[in-house]
């Protein structure tokens, strides 16, 4: 199977495309159906229509993993129990219900800022699966505030609540005007936990390419599919290091440049 590939198309025709039982890891952060205006996809299903895809992808995210393989998905708080259910029902084991708190919330008008997404964390097998605890543990309070001599020298593994900032309009890190860019520093402590180095990891959904050039970075192979042409040239542009060709190169109609804060407040 050829790796290191960026996929032009919709992902459910080409993963079945893919091999049974091929892909160590898979990361996806698909359209969270809340109206989010991206270039080509319709980001407004009605309900049953969206479960229903979300069980199509779902499925076939279970068939290329390997038995010893792990997969996490982003959603957010409006399909977050449902997906979490399809998850268990295709046959994956529940590890942790990871929030994403990305302090950077953007402000409601008539309700709390949300600051938070879900990453569902499940594995293929109840007890085979990689966690290399020891490239992702951090210093812990008893080593930090407490000086407990009991701490383990090697600090402790991080809890299920993450804080790592959105990747705002303004920041270094942000490519173009895709709404949705995540955070590299979230990938790599994925990919560090639930990969080794030549092991492949898998995005179904690519946007700007994040998991890739992070894959590709930690020495993984990588396969991304996207939907949209634009964002496609964008991913191929970003794994070749061509950032500064890119930079605001995602141009959305300005009716179209809605933010979270528009849609969901
Ligand atoms: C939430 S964004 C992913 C952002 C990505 N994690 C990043 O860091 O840039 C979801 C992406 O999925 C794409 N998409 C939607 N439906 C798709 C499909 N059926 N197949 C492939 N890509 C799709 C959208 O165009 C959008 O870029």
């Amino acid at each position: 199977m050829e790796v290191n590939k960026v996929y032009l198309g919709d992902c459910i025709e080409i993963m079945k495309t893919l091999q049974d039982k091929s892909v160590d890891l898979v990361f996806a952060d698909p359209p969270f159906n809340i109206g989010i205006k991206y270039d080509v996809y319709n980001d407004n299903m009605p309900y049953e229509e969206y479960y229903s895809w979300s069980e199509k992808w779902i499925r076939e995210c279970y068939r290329i993993l390997k038995d010893n393989g792990t997969i996490y998905i982003a959603i957010g708080d409006e399909f977050a129990a449902e997906i979490n259910v399809i998850l268990k029902r295709t046959g994956f084991y529940f590890r942790n219900w990871v929030v994403w708190y990305y302090t950077f919330g953007q402000n409601q008008r008539k309700k709390f800022n949300r600051a938070h997404t879900h990453i569902l964390y499940f594995t293929k097998d109840k007890e085979h699966f990689t966690f290399n605890d020891k490239d992702i543990r951090i210093p812990s309070a008893r080593q930090l505030i407490y000086k407990d001599k009991r701490a383990n020298p090697l600090g402790k593994i991080p809890d299920d609540v993450w804080q790592f900032s959105r990747v705002c309009g303004t920041f270094k890190e942000r490519i173009g005007r895709h709404p949705c860019q995540m955070p590299e520093d979230l990938l790599e402590l994925i990919i560090k936990t639930s990969s080794n180095e030549h092991d492949l990891v898998l995005d179904p959904f690519g946007g700007t390419g994040t998991t890739s050039a992070v894959a590709k970075k930690l020495k993984r192979n990588f396969i991304t599919m996207e939907i949209s042409k634009d964002y496609y040239n964008v991913i191929l542009k970003r794994l070749e290091g061509k950032l500064r060709e890119i930079k605001n190169k995602i141009e959305i109609e300005p009716e179209k440049q809605k933010t979270l804060i528009e849609v969901v407040g």
